[in-house]
This record gives C-alpha cells, structure tokens and sequence, in this order.
C-alpha cells in the first residue's frame, strides 16, 4: 500500500468503516458478506470500484463485458483496489424501440444516482454500442468521482461476396439496391447479417467508435482503448490495465473535472473531423460538456474542426473497418498525427495522470493507407458547418460528403457557387415519409430538397436516425442516389448522405422548421453557413400566427417525463434542470 492511501480516507468508509455510527455501519455492511466480501477487505483501507456494466442479452453491441469483467476485477484488485460491478439500464441502438436515444438520459440519470448513493470511490465505464458512451460519461461528469471508461471494442470485420461488409453501411447500400430491384430479399438479409460477424460494437466509423474515439480524445480512457476489436486479447489485457488504472486514479483523485475542460472537448472535436466521426458527435460532446460544467457551443464544431482533413480511410466515408484501423495504431496514430502538425492541445490532461503528449508518446500511423498523414488526406475540410436561417438556428452538414457530381451539376454555377435552390418537400415523420416518397405527384426530381419534422427530442420523442432519406425509387432507377435533406431529427453514423440534421429549435417546439410547405422554394449557401425558405416576412409571420402546436402522445410515464425536461439537440439534448448539478458524488447522501 502507497503512503497516498494510508493517509485518505474514502468516501466508501462513511459506509463500511464508520466507527462513530456502528449502527448503521453494520447495517450497510453484513448484506456485503454475504456475496463476494469479507469484513477484513471491506473494512481494510482499500477503494471501492464501481464497475457499470452495460453489457446483456437486451445490449449485444456491449455483450463482450460480460466476459471482460473478470479482467477488469482482477485488474481492480492487482491494484488493491475492490471491485463492484452494478448494472446499468440498457441501451441497444438496434433493438430500444421508438429510439435508443430516448434512454440515454435515463441511463445518465441511473449512473449519478448509483454513483451517488452508493459505497463507490471511482468507476470503470464500460462503453460501446452509440449512447452507451455519452451516458456513462455524462453520469461521471456530474457526479465528478475519478472516472475511466473501457470499450467494448468494435467486432471483427464483415466480408461478403469477397468484399468488405461494414456495420450500418452496408444497409443503407443493399436498401438501394432492393429499391432497384437488382437484389431480393434473400441477398439483403444475407448482405445485412454478414456485417456482424462476432460480438463488439459496430465496425464502421459509426457513432460507437467515433463515441469511443471521441472519449480517448477526452483523455477519459486509457490510450489504444478506442479501436481494438472486441475478440481480440489485446482487448482483455485493455481490460486488466483499465481496472488497475481505475484504482490508482482514485489514490490520486484524479476526477473528471481534472480531465474534462474546453482544451480536451476541442482535442475532440479535433479528432471527430480526422476521423470522419459521426454527425451524432455534437449533441453528445454537447451533453457531456454542459454536464463538465465546460463552456461549448454548437458553433465550436465549425470554428475549431471544421478545416481539420480526413486522415481516416473508414466505411462510411473511406473503404476499410476496425480491424484496420486498429492495426494502423487506431485513435493514438491520428491524435499523434495532429499533434505532429500543431493541432492538437498537448498539455490536456489524460486518465494517464499526464498531459495527452506524454500519453501518445511517439504514436504515428503504421499504415498509411488507413491512416494518413496530415499533409496527405484524404480529403480536405472534413469537420461539419452548422448552418442557421429562417428554418432553425442551428443545423449540422459534413459538406465532405456531397459527391463531386452533385458539385459539378448543382453547386458550380459561375457567380452562385456553393449555392443550391431548390423547391421543398415536407414529410411529418418517417411514417409520412415511407407512405408518400414514391407518390408522383409531389413532383420530386434532382432540384428538390427533403424535409423531416416532427422527429426531434420532443417530437420524436428522443429524436431519430431519420434524416438520410433515400429519393423516390423512381429517381434511384435513374441514378439519383442522393438528394439532400433537412429534419430535425438525427442520422445514423453509417450513413453517408449529404443532410442537414439536428436542426434546432425543432419543429414541435415552434423552430421555423414547422411552417415550411411544400413547394415553397428554399435557398442553400454553403458560402454563408445558411439555409433559407424564400419565403415573404409577411407570408411568414402570417403562417407563425396560424400554427398551433401539435398534441403529444405520450406511450410511457419516461417519454413524459423526458418530454418535459429534454432541451434541443444544438443544446446535447440533455435533460435541462440536471444541468444545474455539478460534482454531486462530493457531497455525501444522508444514512
Ligand atoms: Fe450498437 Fe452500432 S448498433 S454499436
Ligand atoms: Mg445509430
């Protein structure tokens, strides 16, 4: 045992080892006995750590910390530390119906109370599947107890037909194909199921791995922990380590708020532009910030990332998966590359103890093709604009998405570069959108936009991965992949399509959104940042006088609930009044 720890006290022993209340000491420990523990290890100077376990039969994507667990407990008592693993509520993307977003609020708030509540000195999050990441680290930011996450890690690569089969991707690829008619149902499903080939979360760049990098960037995860695929035993010893560190961290005190500030949030913005991270980024960076207690704004992401390059050649914006990209050097190699080119901040702290530099050491790309270096991207300008106008006052687009034939065709017009106007049409919901899409007359040819509402954090309720409509199946057969899109809901991490999303304030709580209509013609600057309906002040007014706001239907007492307290997705789609609470494992419940 470290001087360090003989000398403190934990906040566990005001459970276990209390000697001025044997009362109540006794109480809290002898069901403890009963399991796993003894009265000399409970009572013997030595840190609880919590273990959330995110992993079950209901969160396959996070099933692997099942097996994991021992690792990390053998991890926590190498260390001497005592490990004790509590479930958390589960949060499965494909499986949580209307939407695992829905949840990710309730699992934060279920992490605070635990954390809170409980004889627990420091936490190992188990991460993975998209929401599972933002939820654990939220929950540790507000509770502010030291704090380290570990991922699950994405599942092995899929091959199908001789040829890579990437998680997500490869749906919204066969769902055109079935539309034009040159696969069947058969092929879909076999196409579809080749893509999760063992357990581990997604394999694409999707919304778990880039949460995943976007937590190591944080510094809240030891380095390497992001990429390495779920099977592999490198994952195990991932696994060991993290639960010693976990101990040390707490010897230490070494707390979220150490590591989590406005350097670190932008060291992740940074490398969600490098990687070619998901759009659902924003709003869950946006979350843990304002539960860091960390000044960020939406804007933030085009101001600090905007003109980082793509260094990561990925499926959905590049060709390879996971297993590539973690023998390239994984997130350490494309932190080390824009450290190398000045565009990290090094002094940030890391779970390490040490300053993000010190825990990169000398990573740098191995394999150049997954992981390129700064001065030979892939792509230039791979981080988002947040556009604004009389629609929403803030949306996110990867403009690194439209395709050079869009650009060619539709944005190239000498004098009005970068400018696309176009005529709208609106569906009220992905119900309305699958209903009408193919219906002749709305008229949709390659100069329409289309539009989404309804589908935002109230709307939805937890907003939903709808935005990357597909056109009608008619313009597909034609070779129209892609039309852009505007909702204010979300889209997948997987998918490709050139959206404008997450547009805030959303249609139900009165964002302009809610008073477009079809045909009104809309106007798309790029040049500005903006998006406009070309529609008179009068006209608008007039139609802001008439709308009403639509009825809610709730389904369950939580949709009611988060429907009440949820803020907008430029705000991290939080609930607003736990905002308000900082640090709250500091300050002790009553016996
Ligand atoms: Fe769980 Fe993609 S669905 S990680
Ligand atoms: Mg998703």
């Amino acid at each position: 045992m470290s001087d360090t720890r003989a000398k403190r006290r934990f906040r566990s022993q005001e459970w276990f080892d209390n000697p001025n209340n044997p009362g109540m000491t006794a109480l809290y420990i002898e069901r403890y006995l009963n399991q796993e523990y003894t009265r000399g290890e409970l009572q013997g100077d030595r840190p609880v750590v919590g273990i959330a376990q995110t992993g079950s039969d209901l969160a396959p994507c996070n099933k692997i910390h099942v097996f994991l667990m021992d690792r990390i407990k053998a991890g926590i008592r190498d260390a001497g530390g005592i490990p004790m693993e509590f479930p958390v509520h589960p949060i499965q993307e494909t499986g949580k119906r209307p939407t695992a977003a829905l949840d990710r609020n309730l699992a934060y708030l279920s992490l605070v109370e635990v954390l809170h509540g409980y004889p627990i000195d420091g936490v190992v999050l188990t991460t993975g599947c998209d929401k599972t990441t933002p939820a654990m680290l939220m929950g540790a930011a507000t509770a502010d107890l030291p704090a380290i996450a570990l991922n699950g890690g994405p599942m092995l690569d899929g091959w199908w037909d001789g040829k890579l089969a990437g998680s997500g991707t490869i749906v919204w690829e066969s769902r055109r194909l079935l539309a034009e008619g040159a696969i069947d149902y058969e092929e879909f499903m076999g196409r579809v199921c080749a893509s999760a080939p063992s357990l581990g979360h997604c394999n694409t760049m999707g919304t778990a791995s880039t949460m995943n990098a976007m937590a190591e960037a944080l510094g809240m995860t030891l380095p390497g922990n992001a990429a390495i695929p779920a099977p592999f035993r490198e994952r195990m010893a991932m696994a060991y380590e993290t639960g010693r560190r976990a101990v040390d961290m707490v010897l230490e005190d070494l707390k979220p708020s150490d590591i989590l500030t406005r350097e670190s949030f932008e060291n992740a913005i940074l490398v969600n532009a490098a990687i070619g991270g998901s759009t659902n980024a924003p709003p869950h960076l946006q979350a843990i910030a304002r539960h860091a207690g960390v000044e960020l704004t939406v804007k933030d992401w085009e101001t600090v990332g905007f003109d980082i390059p793509l260094l990561v050649n990925m499926q959905p914006a590049g060709a390879y998966l996971g297993e590539r990209f973690y023998r390239a050097g994984g997130v350490p190699a494309v932190m080390g590359e824009l450290l190398a080119a000045g565009r990290l901040h090094a002094d940030a702290r890391a779970a390490t103890g040490t300053t993000m530099a010190a825990a990169l050491g000398k990573a740098r790309s191995t394999d150049t093709e997954v992981i390129r270096p700064f001065d030979n991207p892939l792509r230039e300008n791979a981080g988002f604009l947040v556009l604004s106008g009389n629609l929403f006052d803030s949306a996110l687009m990867k403009t690194s998405v439209i395709s050079k034939d869009f650009r060619a065709r539709f944005l190239s017009e000498p004098g009005r570069e970068n400018i696309f106007e176009a005529r709208a049409v609106v569906f009220e919901g992905p119900e309305d959108y699958h209903e009408r899409i193919n219906d002749p007359a709305l008229e949709i040819d390659d100069r329409t936009i289309l539009f989404i509402r309804g589908v935002g954090c109230v709307g939805y309720p937890g907003s939903a991965e709808v935005v990357n409509m597909l056109p009608p199946d008619a313009l597909v057969q034609a070779g129209v992949n892609h039309l852009p899109t505007v909702g204010d809901g979300r889209q997948s991490g997987t998918s490709e399509s050139p959206s404008i999303l997450n547009a805030s304030p959303e249609s139900v709580v009165g964002g302009g959104l809610a008073l477009l209509q079809t045909g009104d013609k809309v106007r798309l600057d790029l040049n500005t940042s903006s998006l406009n309906a070309l529609v008179s002040d009068e006209d608008w007014a007039a139609r802001r006088a008439a709308w009403t706001p639509p009825e809610l239907h709730h389904q369950t007492p939580w949709q009611e609930i988060y429907r009440t307290h949820v803020g907008q997705l430029a705000e991290g789609g939080c609930l607003e009044l736990a905002t308000a609470y900082h640090k709250v494992a500091r300050d002790l419940p009553r016996d």
